[in-house]
């Protein structure tokens, strides 16, 4: 289930209709389903259940509290790579003993906070951060319950940004390496090394390269005296074209169960999807502005672009584009859409079979749950979307869309105090924010407080 379909012509997350959503809210908008979330939850748990895993959500693929509460709801805990996503899995209720804190460049200060929260596990990444891990423990008089992230050389076939197993790779230390680190464990008597840690990749489009993984983790386990534990990463892959062909979650899981099933009394194990929970529950619902030629082409160009979903600039990613009123039968033409960002790379989808959308019309890029808002970002200073989730009939606005104070809001307390008192001079109002009525205009038309040249309002600058 993907939460969206066709109701009597209108494309609906569930019982909702998105253009009513993007009538009320505005475009760009992401909706996410609920129980697209529920549903991918419960199936990637009963397909792993004979291995009793804990399933920690990787909260990188979508990072909303009411998106994190949904899953803790489930029965998830969560992985986390940063102090922000701490901070987040927190607030959304999270137990700490079942986060697991991943991720390459973990700083002191990120570590330090990860032990008073009493974070569940540590994946180390290098020697270094083992040495600083326990320098902090021990400064805090704590303990720390580690695992270390093993790269053990095998690269799947996916995208090369989201590959992250091969030998080349920045990610996970190499198992000769991370044998002899185990054997030194006495250097480090405020962690205990319980487990071994593996994530190969993002959308791996097989179990076949996650099972050798697993087999040279295996591999390590017996060699380290005490280990309880193989996490065995994310990864789990979605459709996003028509085409795509991954194995079930079902299908997928079944190989590692089999391979594992049998050690189930003997180890414990770890899962961190991301992308399978929350990709196919969410989309990206965006407005024509107007329609050009481009090349013989015809090229829709939409209030969305890089900036709200980044992926088919960065990986070339493919996302199905579906207008909001139903088409069925109606004449299609190969058309791009593209976004209003100053760069050339701002393509959203190339060549699709669209009808004939004019200016005002409306589509959602589909499957954009995962690494989609996430990754937006204010470039060219737009502000982001608002997110609304779905769960019925119910529609809620899950995190409002921004402002354009909110694009100054952290400069303009840096310029406050840079300029002092001086900012107010020859102002009606307080300048820095940006009011409805006009008064930034009309402080501009009389020459005052806005360098009209350089595009800068700068408070009394002149
Ligand atoms: C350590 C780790 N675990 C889990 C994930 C989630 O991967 P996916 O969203 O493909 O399931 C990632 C993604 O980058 C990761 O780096």
């Amino acid at each position: 289930m993907s939460g969206f379909r066709y109701v009597g012509g209108e494309l609906c997350c569930e019982e909702v209709s998105l253009a009513r959503l993007a009538a009320e809210h505005g475009t760009p908008l992401y909706v996410y389903s609920a129980n697209a979330v529920r549903e991918n939850y419960r199936r990637l748990s009963g397909a792993f259940a004979p291995l009793k895993p804990l399933i920690c959500f990787a909260v990188k693929a979508n990072f909303n509290l009411s998106v994190l509460r949904l899953l803790r709801e489930e029965g998830a805990g969560f992985d986390i790579v940063s102090g922000g996503e701490l901070y987040r899995a927190l607030r959304a209720g999270a137990d700490p003993a079942r986060i697991v804190f991943a991720g390459v460049g973990k700083t002191d200060a990120e570590l330090s906070e990860a032990l008073k929260a009493g974070v569940g596990w540590v994946n180390l990444e290098s020697a270094d951060e083992a040495a600083r891990l326990n320098a902090l423990a021990a400064a805090q008089g704590q303990r720390a319950t580690v695992a270390l992230r093993l790269n053990p050389g095998v690269d799947p076939a996916t995208h090369h940004h989201i590959r992250t197993g091969g030998a080349g790779s920045k990610f996970g230390i190499p198992v000769a390496e991370a044998l002899a680190l185990a054997a030194h464990w006495s250097d480090f008597p405020a962690l205990d090394l319980r487990g071994a840690h593996l994530h190969i990749g993002s959308q791996v489009p097989n179990a076949a390269p996650t099972l050798v993984a697993i087999e040279i983790a295996l591999g390590f386990m017996r060699q380290v005296p005490g280990l309880t534990t193989l996490d065995l990463g994310g990864g789990f892959p979605v459709a996003y074209r028509e085409s795509d062909n991954f194995p079930p979650i079902e299908a997928f899981a079944a190989t590692l169960v089999e391979r594992l099933r049998p050690l189930a009394g003997q180890y414990h194990f770890h899962l961190e999807p991301g992308r399978y929970l929350v990709a196919n529950s969410g989309a990206m619902v965006t407005t024509v502005q107007a329609v050009k030629d481009v090349a013989g082409r015809r090229t829709l160009v939409v209030d969305a672009g890089m900036q709200t979903l980044l992926r088919p600039a960065l990986y070339d990613a493919y996302h199905r584009a579906a207008p909001l009123e139903g088409t069925e039968g109606a004449e299609t033409v190969t058309t791009d859409v593209v976004g209003p960002i100053c760069e050339s790379a701002d393509v959203l989808a190339r060549e699709r079979a669209l009808p004939r959308l004019r200016p005002g019309g409306q589509l959602a890029l589909l499957d954009a749950g995962a690494y989609g808002f996430a990754m937006a970002s204010q470039y060219n200073s737009q502000p982001r979307p608002a997110e609304v989730l779905v769960d019925g009939s119910q529609a809620r606005v899950t995190r409002r869309r921004e402002r354009y104070e909110d694009l100054v809001e952290l400069e303009e307390v840096q310029e406050t105090r840079e300029l002092g008192t001086q900012r107010t001079e020859g102002f009606e109002g307080a300048p820095w924010q940006w009011e409805d009525d006009g008064a930034i205009a009309r402080q501009a038309r009389r020459g005052k407080g806005y360098n009209g040249e350089k595009g800068v309002r700068g408070a009394g600058r002149e």
